[in-house]
């Protein structure tokens, strides 16, 4: 009988690769996944050390799964991952029934470390350039879009951040092996990529003969049944005519730039080194709306970065008013051992941090509801990812503010994105679309969080269009 599986992935989409790519090994390895971790002969928590108090929620579930291992004394368990990567050693010193260990940059060795975990415990942390040889055996879980990592790791050790530790200096992948992943992934069905990398728009600068990644978008934007693609993220320091220009020109390239501004403080941003000023992002942020009228940008930002003061978050407030983001991730500065950023002075209290947040939410809530209010009326292009998952309140007419024009239960609402990434809930007559098609969608109400809609009669659009 063969062995079960289950990942437990913490963080990011690129976190979401990695455990794509480990079942992918695991499956060729003649292993078998399952969501059920009692029934498991192997288990992996794939985790993150970004931002998450990621020590003790691995370590809190390493207790859980110990009285697992109490009842099945076969089972394995592993840590992969952001914080095996840094903390490998004391994980392995702290936990004598963990059976594997491995880093971010260590996934291709798996086959080895499964035969040496028969033997006792595997570690392997080491820092090593990523493997391009071949495309990796990867098993994309299942929604209209597949991810695709186009480069590995991370040169620019902004002073916050661990990402250049865990996952090391940056490594651009061949532009052929990406083609040829995305060849793959749509043979698969898949009609969405979504391009990954800590900052995607330095591709290819270090690697002669590769493109840019202005370069890179133009070459994939003649993929063969693709008919959209993402990418994320930006770096505003590495963003320029290159990256626009391609966006403008590329069809395929979704209407949507996630560009991280992270504080809106000259000061703030000297001592993260971010390597612009608010005034040269807005100068970017300003071009790419010259460049794709219509385009939604979103944003990361962080509050209570040591030494931020009032004056300084004022700054932020007024680059959130003037950049008018579709959406941002918001955060509150927490310090990463081993970062510049951990040891600097004035380290700003919990109260004012939570303060902040609130501040910069309610901000953003209200730009957002704005901007999706705008957009009622308009018929947008919705690529379906599946049935709405029934929740009190819901209705076409939008999430968080209830909506309620029109009360249709379930199963003709569905949900899916469009190409400005979008949440679109939308009431659809007729057979169930299938996932990953595309279908026209009058917007009838905007609200904080998403849109809410009625998909257009098939070919409604056109006819309207056409006359
Ligand atoms: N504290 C808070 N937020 C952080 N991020 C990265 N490191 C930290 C940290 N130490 C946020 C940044 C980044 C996003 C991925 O996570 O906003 O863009
Ligand atoms: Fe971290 Fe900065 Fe690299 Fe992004 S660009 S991963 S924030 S160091």
């Amino acid at each position: 009988m063969s062995k079960r599986f289950t990942i437990i992935t913490y963080g990011c989409q690129m976190n979401r690769y990695d455990s794509e790519t480990i079942t992918g090994y695991l499956t060729a390895e003649g292993y078998e996944p399952g969501d059920d971790p009692e029934g498991a002969d192997l288990i992996l928590l794939n985790t993150c050390s970004i931002r998450d108090r990621a020590e003790q929620k691995v370590f809190s579930q390493l207790g859980r799964l110990r009285k697992l291992k109490k009842k099945n004394p076969n089972l394995k368990i592993g840590v992969c991952g952001c914080f095996a990567t840094r903390e490998g050693e004391r994980i392995a010193k702290r936990n004598g029934d963990v059976d594997l260990i491995f880093g971010t940059q260590n996934i291709s060795k798996l086959p080895e470390m499964l035969r040496g975990i028969e033997a006792g415990r595997v570690c392997d942390t080491e820092t090593v350039e990523p493997d391009f040889s071949e495309l990796a055996p990867i098993r994309r879980s299942c929604g209209p879009s597949a991810y695709v990592s186009i480069a590995r790791g991370c040169d620019n050790f902004c002073s916050f951040c661990v990402v250049p530790y865990t996952r090391g200096p940056e490594w651009s992948k061949p532009s052929a092996l990406i083609v040829e992943e995305i060849e793959a992934a749509v043979r698969e069905g898949f009609r969405e990529i979504h391009l990954l990398g800590q900052n995607v728009n330095s591709y290819g600068k270090k690697t002669e003969g590769e493109p840019t990644f202005g370069g890179l978008l133009r070459r994939l934007d003649e993929a063969q049944g693709l008919e959209r693609i993402r990418f994320m993220t930006s770096n505003p320091q590495d963003c320029g005519e290159d990256m626009i220009g391609a966006m403008a020109e590329c069809k395929k390239v979704c209407e949507h730039l996630h560009l991280p501004v992270q504080s809106g403080s000259d000061e703030v941003l000297r001592r993260m080194e971010r390597g612009y000023t608010a005034e040269e992002y807005l100068a970017k942020m300003a071009l790419y709306r010259e460049r794709v009228p219509g385009g939604a940008i979103t944003s990361d930002i962080i509050v209570g970065f040591p030494g931020e003061t009032d004056a300084d978050f004022e700054d932020t407030l007024r680059v959130l008013k003037e950049s008018r983001y579709d959406n941002i991730y918001l955060f509150k500065y927490s310090p990463r051992p081993g970062t510049p950023a951990d040891g600097m002075a004035g380290q700003v209290a919990d109260e004012a941090k939570d303060e902040r947040f609130r501040a910069v939410q309610q901000l953003q809530r209200e730009i957002s509801e704005e901007l999706h209010r705008g957009l009622e009326g308009s018929v947008v292009e919705v690529m379906v990812e599946g049935p709405l998952r029934e929740k009190a309140g819901n209705s076409p007419g939008g999430g968080e503010s209830g909506g309620g024009l029109l009360q249709i239960s379930a199963p003709r609402r569905y949900m899916g994105r469009s190409r400005a990434n979008h949440r679109v809930h939308f009431h659809f007559e007729g057979p169930p679309p299938q996932i990953g098609e595309m279908v026209e969608v009058e917007v009838l109400r905007g609200s904080v969080s998403n849109l809410g809609g009625v998909a257009l009669p098939q070919g409604a659009v056109l006819e309207e269009r056409a006359t």
